[in-house]
């Protein structure tokens, strides 16, 4: 603990103080090598300290990580917007024992309908997604 005590209250203050922190062009043109390798781990650690939020930022959302966000990896991929219309009617036909199943995880082979696909994908990413149910009953 003295250790670290030392190195916060007195080494650090000591190496600050020592830097040659120049506040005009004119004052930066005038110092040498020493004095800028001097200043680097400043830079460094103001740099981590500024780029971090940014990077991390990045790996979120942004970026090349574009096809991570990606809802649908195959259906209609050719297509701008994958749109399906359908009729009460077409439900109904569509409904086994008296309830239709939509896709939401778009990993089904029967899109839009639900073909049980999403139980692989929850299993494999852990995801929690499942099917639109219509109760057609009446
Ligand atoms: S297959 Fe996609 S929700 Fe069931």
């Amino acid at each position: 603990m003295d250790l670290i005590n030392n190195a916060i209250t007195v080494q650090l203050p000591a190496y600050l103080s020592a830097l040659k922190v120049p506040t005009s062009l004119d004052q930066a043109a005038g110092l040498d090598f020493n004095d800028w390798l001097n200043m680097l781990p400043v830079v460094v650690a103001g740099s981590i300290v500024l780029l971090a939020p940014v990077l991390a930022a990045v790996k979120m959302g942004g970026g090349s990580s574009k096809k991570k966000a990606m809802v649908n990896p195959t259906i209609e991929k050719s297509k701008a917007k994958v749109v399906h219309m359908c009729t009460f009617s077409e439900i109904e036909d569509t409904a086994k024992d008296g309830k239709a199943a939509y896709c939401r995880c778009w990993r089904s082979g029967s899109f839009p309908l639900c073909d049980g696909s999403h139980t692989a994908h929850n299993k494999a990413t852990g995801d929690n997604v499942g099917p639109l149910v219509i109760n057609c009953k009446k």
